[in-house]
């Protein structure tokens, strides 16, 4: 069983690649942001559209577990997806001025102490993730958690809203940072548009 960040903010409902509302970030480059967004990203979306497209007339006579077309179209289509909706909800969360405001910020004081205490354990998976850190709301618990995803399909909690998400593949930040992943994370940090994570609390109704 694959279980994924469930509820990652997506507006699209037939998957079309969404522009980024901005060019740079303070600290990360229109090269790193271009090859991130233009190439991997888009890439995720087209790939969702050719596995749609793919979906339409596979065989599902004799289908199994082990190999079927349909079992490798199905498990792929849960990684882009996941990959589009992740991708769309780490590019949105950035862009701002980093320091922490709104009803967020209650809800985070709530679960996890404090600002401080929050910060320290979500920058500190960021650098034990392989593929995501996603600040969520678990709808179950009504609590917010730090989620680490090592790949868009494996890892993650269901019936959670991603609420802030951080990518920690290192094609996020290679180009700019080499291997200096925690450095990123500084940046990361210091671009985090705390409005739009406000946003989603709104939209999914979460309190
Ligand atoms: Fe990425």
């Amino acid at each position: 069983m694959y279980a994924s960040v469930n509820l990652v903010k997506s507006t699209n409902t037939k998957m079309e690649s969404k522009k980024l509302k901005y060019k740079k970030l303070d600290g990360i480059s229109e090269k790193q942001l271009s090859e991130h967004h233009d190439v991997l990203y888009v890439g995720y979306v087209n790939k969702v559209a050719a596995i749609d497209k793919a979906l339409k007339s596979v065989n599902l006579e004799g289908v199994n577990a082990t190999f079927s077309d349909l079992r490798e179209l199905k498990i792929e289509e849960t990684f882009a997806v996941n990959g589009v909706k992740l991708h769309e909800a780490y590019f949105d969360n950035l862009g701002g001025n980093g320091l922490p405001s709104g009803k967020i910020t209650e809800l985070i004081k709530r679960d996890f102490g404090s600002i401080d205490s929050w910060k320290k354990e979500f920058m500190a998976c960021g650098l034990a993730a392989r593929g995501w850190v996603v600040l969520a709301f678990d709808l179950d618990t009504k609590k917010l958690r730090n989620v680490v995803c090592d790949l868009h399909n494996q890892g993650g909690v269901w019936n959670c809203v991603s609420l802030l998400v951080l990518d920690v593949y290192e094609h996020a930040y290679f180009i700019d940072f080499a291997t200096a992943r925690a450095k990123y994370i500084d940046v990361f940090m210091k671009n985090i548009d705390w409005a739009d994570v406000n946003s989603r609390l709104k939209k999914f109704k979460v309190e």
